[in-house]
């Protein structure tokens, strides 16, 4: 690791994803619905994007919705999605402005027509932006994605385009849904919890893991601060000396 000069700021984490939890207990503990944490979640996505943004952090990506979390009941997971299409469309001017590039990861054909087309359209207007990535990770599971770039390749040995001896982890790693992206520097999981819940297993095979108690809806730019000053605090060693 090379010491920063004495004065400058160290380079920002390139990839910082985040498990966004808490929205149910923080409307429990206000006697409101589900539904209405749900809503109170929107507004940090936009001041943690702005703020990882403004820190020179590349790439962002938002846990929004589990392959799991299809098991919820029928009107969450209704309204999950309706209120990620009103995100969406209320957004991408914003998104524009900001020179943010847009991406949905997981399993993206299960979603309702409504939220695939709201996704289409952003991601088209916003894919020649140079600011940061924000991937939304929807419908996202990691065994499902490992499992689908299994058989993707499979398909490709059988039809003799690939041999199974050119199968590395690079190849593995550029047929995930996830394949653009490079890995995770720092993971984020609000809420409490201290677990990954199937969130990008590969990409996060080196990441930095910050747990707070912080619930989603009360997340602010101070608190991503606080995790990359943490962050900034470890020493990342890949399995080497130093
Ligand atoms: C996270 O908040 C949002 C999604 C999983 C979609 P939760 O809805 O899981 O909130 P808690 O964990 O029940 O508080
Ligand atoms: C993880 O939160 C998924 C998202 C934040 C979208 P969950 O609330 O679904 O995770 P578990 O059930 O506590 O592991
Ligand atoms: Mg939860």
């Amino acid at each position: 690791m090379t010491a920063p000069l004495a004065g400058s700021l160290p380079d920002p984490p390139k990839h910082v994803a985040i498990i966004m939890d808490g929205n149910g207990r923080w409307a429990a503990a206000r006697g409101q619905s589900r539904q209405s944490g749900h809503q109170a979640g929107a507004g940090p996505v936009r001041t943690v994007l702005k703020a990882a943004s403004n820190l020179g952090v590349k790439y962002l990506t938002l846990y929004a919705f589990s392959t799991e979390n299809w098991a919820r009941g029928q009107d969450e997971v209704e309204n999950l999605f309706a209120l990620l299409t009103q995100y969406l469309d209320s957004e991408v001017a914003e998104l524009l402005q900001e020179g943010v590039r847009l991406k949905g990861v997981g399993d993206l054909k299960r979603l309702p027509q409504e939220v695939l087309t709201a996704l289409a359209q952003a991601e088209e207007l916003t894919a020649h932006n140079k600011g940061i990535t924000l991937s939304l990770a929807l419908s996202y599971g990691s065994r499902a994605e490992l499992t689908a770039a299994t058989r993707d390749l499979a398909i490709k040995v059988k039809a003799g385009e690939i041999a199974p001896s050119d199968i590395n982890e690079d190849l593995l790693a550029q047929s995930l849904w996830t394949g653009t992206l490079p890995d995770v520097d720092l993971l984020i999981r609000t809420g409490g919890e201290k677990r990954i819940s199937n969130f990008l297993l590969w990409r996060i095979a080196y990441a930095e893991l910050y747990f707070t108690e912080t619930l989603w809806p009360d997340f602010g730019e101070e608190d991503l601060k606080a995790a990359i000053a943490d962050f900034h605090s470890r020493q990342r060693r890949y399995g080497r000396t130093i």
